[in-house]
């Protein structure tokens, strides 16, 4: 990957700042929508956690995947949260996973006259006659932890480092199996990877892959299944569509029953913890025992049934990416795009959708296992001890 120091980048456009009434706001973005926009009349106001005077920010989208999944609540609720603290209109939609509806929304929130959308897609390809609309009517588009593809519309990107997210999954079962120290195995593997309309799953894989293929190569690791993709490109012939627990859960069904009658499976690589959830429950059902000869299994997100997993024995680690940082950022983000700063990002290379480079921010991501539960979780108050039984 590439190198991610310290690069700023001028935020190219400005945004207008005060949406009291939607007409007004419309007729003002037609009017600039022919050239990049350049006016700012900031209305003071005072605002914020400190309540120090800050820019009005007028409207935000907000676009979430889905409900479903524990973590786009949280992103949601803290980032809307976090804006409205700060003296912004927020609009926030989820879209069940389904991406006309996702688009319906986006136009929505154009139509009402937001400034600034922040977009996690459900299929980063399917945007770009949206994303023209946005342009259309001056706003700037923040692509949030997932990227936007095929489209030259889409300003920033706030994310983890989602190549390093699969890294640590790779490393964690490097180490736990001894690959370092000499084990020679064979160590039966079945990998999993994420949904294949989501940008993020490709680096999730390739991170993990690069780390575990040349113990395939070796012969250390071997997967009795053959679903191992001969190339990082060709991950999505083991893809979850759209992350499903249930999805994950019948193939791992299916690959215990069709390939592991006389054999037990040492280790799963999960790519988050919504499909580890699913591929457990096959485990389970399948006689495995915790303890005993559970697999090693790795996840993504912290969730919170995930987490009482870990301490039940039932996963091996996660990969926890404090959504609470995410948010942070996307409005430092926002704040920078309403005063016409500098946005800050730290990756100007690595995100290119296609059409353009996207200029992003990325946030490290964390392994936590069942012993660094409470000091990483609890005490960050992420979760309280409470609510994951400690
Ligand atoms: C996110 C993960 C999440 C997955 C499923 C990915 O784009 O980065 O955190 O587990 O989507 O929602």
């Amino acid at each position: 990957m590439t190198p991610r120091e310290g690069h700023t980048l001028m935020s190219t456009r400005t945004t207008r700042t005060t949406v009291v009434l939607a007409g007004l706001a419309l007729a003002l973005t037609s009017a600039a929508c022919t050239a990049e926009r350049t006016e700012n009349d900031p209305a003071q106001t005072t605002g914020g956690a400190t309540g120090e005077v800050v820019e009005e920010g007028g409207l935000v989208g907000i676009a979430m995947p889905t409900r479903s999944l524990e973590r786009w609540n949280n992103d949601g609720a803290h980032l809307e949260e976090l804006l409205q603290e700060r003296g912004y209109e927020t609009s926030l939609q989820y879209a069940d996973n389904e991406v006309d509806q996702q688009i319906t929304q986006i136009q929505n929130m154009i139509n009402q006259g937001a400034d600034i959308l922040v977009i996690a897609s459900i299929d980063g390809t399917a945007l770009g006659p949206v994303l023209d609309q946005a342009d259309a009517a001056g706003a700037t588009v923040i692509a949030y932890d997932r990227l936007i593809n095929g489209s030259e519309h889409v300003d920033y990107y706030a994310t983890f480092d989602n190549y390093e997210v699969g890294k640590l999954q790779g490393e964690f079962i490097v180490e736990q199996l001894g690959l370092e120290d000499g084990e020679e195995g064979p160590f039966n593997l079945e990998p999993f990877a994420g949904s294949p309309d989501d940008n993020n799953a490709l680096f999730f894989f390739s991170g993990a892959w690069d780390v575990l293929n040349p113990y395939i190569e070796s012969g250390t690791i071997v997967v009795p299944s053959g679903k191992a993709p001969a190339s990082n490109e060709e991950w999505t012939s083991i893809g979850i569509q759209s992350w499903s627990s249930q999805t994950a859960q019948s193939e791992m069904e299916n690959r215990l029953n069709s390939f592991y009658a006389d054999d037990e499976v040492d280790v799963v690589l999960s790519p988050n913890d919504s499909l580890a959830l699913g591929i457990e429950q096959a485990l389970d059902a399948n006689g495995y025992t915790p303890g005993e000869n559970w697999p090693i299994i790795t996840g993504q997100d912290a969730d919170l049934a995930n987490v009482k997993n870990m301490l039940a024995g039932m996963q091996s680690m996660t990969v926890w990416k404090d959504t609470r940082a995410l948010g942070d950022q996307v409005a430092t983000m926002i704040d920078q795009i309403t005063a016409g700063e500098e946005v800050e990002v730290n990756d100007t290379e690595t995100y290119d959708n296609g059409v353009t480079v996207v200029p992003a921010f990325l946030l490290p991501p964390q392994v936590v296992t069942p012993d660094t539960v409470e000091s990483a979780l609890v005490e960050s108050e992420f979760y309280t001890a409470d609510e994951i039984g400690l």
